[in-house]
């Protein structure tokens, strides 16, 4: 009885090379090569085809091969009681706070005016750092670490997120969302994509920023409303936005970001999985299904993260 990994299109060695050497008593498949459904007891997915799970009828462990769960739980024929987990692990959140702060940095330290300023041989030293306030929208594991990091380095940092908690940085929930955004002028999105937040980047939330908010959204495209961000970018509710992440990935062609000079974007790498970190997890959730045991990361299906 073994792993079924389903993430079409990807190149699947590092993963399996990783199983293989912590734990080669796991029969492991790779799909669309899958000759032995009845053997799969767990699933490791990123992006699988809808309605496959059903072929596997000793399914036991749906695994996501990253942070987000999103891409399972779209599939409207998820088998209904199957437990699922997602990864957290250093490096990912490492990679991930090292994305933010560069945007963070790039933004406060101007680095786009000063690469057009030498383009142009321009000696310009006025007003040389933007004045930053940061809030991070949803602080799980991911959006914590970005809140400690940014504040240990002296900057100003709130967070939001859905319900109360004690943090040891300003903290705002549930309907303080206005008093939140006044505090700030930098907007991370770190939200997990539920249908509740599922579009929460659209302009009635852009009107209440300070005007000139800088937007970096490194969650998921669907958080943003695209076009929206075009009109809050036009109107000055937004001066820029840092994007890793978009509605249709890889980016359309004649998507009009690539022509927006005040989007700066990359394709969705702000912090991939690495396989040598998260592998170990994953076989460690395979011997607690075996046991009967807690779950490590296990996701709570009705809150959707
Ligand atoms: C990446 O987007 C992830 O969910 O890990």
């Amino acid at each position: 009885m073994g792993l079924a990994i389903i993430s079409p299109g990807k190149n699947m060695d590092a993963w399996i090379s990783n199983f293989q050497s912590l734990d080669p008593s796991i029969p492991i498949q790779v799909y669309p090569d899958i000759q032995d459904p009845l053997s799969v007891e767990a699933a490791l997915l990123w992006n699988h085809p809808p309605g496959i799970l059903l072929e596997f009828p000793n399914l036991k462990l749906i695994c996501s091969m990253g942070a987000g769960v999103d891409h399972i739980l779209k599939d409207p024929q998820l088998p209904e009681h199957t437990p699922i987990t997602r990864i957290v692990d250093e490096k990912l959140t490492w990679s991930m706070t090292n994305y933010v702060v560069m945007g963070v940095l790039n933004h406060h330290r101007q680095l786009v005016r000063y690469q057009q300023q030498q383009r142009e041989k321009r000696w310009d030293m006025s007003s040389p750092e933007i004045e930053v306030s940061i809030g991070v929208l949803g602080v799980g594991a991911l959006g914590n670490d970005i809140v400690d990091k940014l504040s240990y380095m002296g900057f100003k940092v709130s967070g939001f997120g859905k319900s109360p908690k004690i943090m040891s940085y300003p903290y705002y929930f549930g309907s303080q969302l206005d008093d939140f955004l006044q505090q700030i002028n930098v907007l991370v999105c770190m939200l997990p994509l539920t249908a509740e937040t599922e579009g929460y980047l659209n302009l009635e939330l852009f009107k209440k920023c300070n005007p000139g908010t800088y937007l970096i959204n490194v969650a998921r495209g669907k958080h943003l409303n695209e076009q929206e961000l075009l009109v809050a970018l036009e109107r000055g509710y937004i001066s820029g936005a840092l994007l890793d992440v978009f509605h249709v990935e890889p980016l359309p062609s004649n998507h009009p970001f690539w022509e927006e000079e005040r989007i700066m974007m990359t394709p969705h790498i702000a912090s991939v999985t690495n396989p040598n970190a998260a592998a170990p997890q994953i076989l460690e959730n395979f011997r607690r299904m075996k046991m009967s045991q807690p779950l490590i990361n296990q996701i709570n299906r009705i809150k959707g993260y």
